[in-house]
């Protein structure tokens, strides 16, 4: 089973874009899609205050995030606009105060980012404007997470199985996967080396002895395939009871083996993409969603002290995704 990537909700064919009132709620619609936030432009209108049972008085916040129950009023600086619209809120939060709502400024727009796991972007030092796109929000990645191990839960029933990760790009699917499965299971790692001359080895190998074990081997991406084609035949070896594999991410067009995937997170375009363990030359594992970086970033990365090599190498191995191939120490996956 697959989910391809999903065009973020403002940008869906069956999805009728709203007449924004105002071309700053344009602006911050454009700004949830970039980020995938999903959204919906005033669903609903809240009475205030009724005169002989009538309403007389009404509030339609501008926006309604589901994913964190939030409703969103946009402001401007103008004073009289802001003291108006702050006497709403304060009333609407009075009489509905299971209402969350914030009254948002322009200037303030990434302040609510963190409330969708967006934190970590300062923490990476990485610029919004050096986000060339996001693929995969981490509403999104939790959702698809989620129910990749609900299935495999129900898959494995009456079984108990062993993890397999391949170091490091797994590090954190491979958490929040196994916390997802509600069967009993034991977590063991692989690391390789990938070498132009040698071909790819074992860096590190499993501490546990799979024979006779149900083993999910868990990638974090599927390329050309060859990685995990060396893997599968390395683990058959060990005469498992049974051995499926599990990846986050295909790049289905890629392909130049074929592997058996049975668990497949999103099936993504041709892009290299990074964050949620995925690294260019070890950065950005820890951003919290996977987005694909512009070219800018690895042209400067090239002369980080992270990373070896040109800049405009870099920026060319990250473009043509063929980082396995092209280069002689990849790191460590
Ligand atoms: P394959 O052998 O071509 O399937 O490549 C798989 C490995 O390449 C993954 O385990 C990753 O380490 C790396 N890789 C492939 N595509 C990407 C990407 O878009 N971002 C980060 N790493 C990638």
């Amino acid at each position: 089973m697959t989910t391809a990537v999903q065009p973020s909700p403002g940008h869906r064919a069956d999805v009728q874009r709203p007449r924004f009132a105002h071309p700053a709620e344009a602006e911050f619609a454009a700004f949830l899609d970039f980020y995938r936030i999903a959204w919906e432009y005033e669903p609903r209108s809240f009475p205030l205050r009724w005169q002989d049972g009538r309403v007389v008085e009404q509030f339609t916040p501008d926006f309604y995030l589901p994913e964190q129950d939030l409703y969103v009023e946009l402001t401007t600086m103008k004073q009289s606009l802001v003291t108006r619209k702050h006497r709403k809120v304060r009333r609407l939060r009075e009489l509905y105060p299971h209402v969350n709502i914030v009254l948002l400024y322009r200037k303030d727009y990434h302040e609510i980012l963190s409330r969708f796991g967006y934190g970590s972007v300062d923490i990476t030092s990485l610029r919004p404007d050096q986000i060339e796109r996001v693929l995969l929000s981490p509403a999104e990645i939790q959702r698809r997470v989620a129910e990749l191990g609900q299935q495999i839960s129900a898959d494995y029933a009456g079984e108990s199985l062993v993890l397999v990760g391949v170091l490091k790009g797994i590090t954190f699917f491979l958490a929040d996967l196994a916390r997802a499965i509600t069967r009993p299971l034991a977590i063991d790692y692989l690391q390789l080396s990938r070498d132009l001359r040698e071909g790819v080895a074992i860096r590190k190998d499993l501490d546990l002895d799979i024979r006779g074990k149900h083993v999910l081997l868990v990638e974090d991406i599927v390329n050309t395939g060859l990685t995990l084609d060396f893997i599968v035949r390395v683990l058959r070896e060990r005469k498992p009871a049974s051995l499926e594999v599990c990846a986050l991410l295909d790049k289905a067009e890629r392909r130049l083996v074929p592997v058996p995937v049975e668990y497949v997170g999103f099936t993504i375009p041709n892009e290299f993409v990074v964050g949620y363990g995925l690294d260019y030359r070890e950065l950005y594992r820890n951003l919290p969603f996977i987005c694909v970086l512009k070219r800018e970033v690895y042209e400067a990365n090239g002369n980080g002290h992270l990373i070896e090599g040109t800049g405009q190498e870099a920026a060319a191995e990250a473009a043509e995704s063929s980082l396995v191939a092209t280069r002689v120490e990849v790191g460590s996956g």
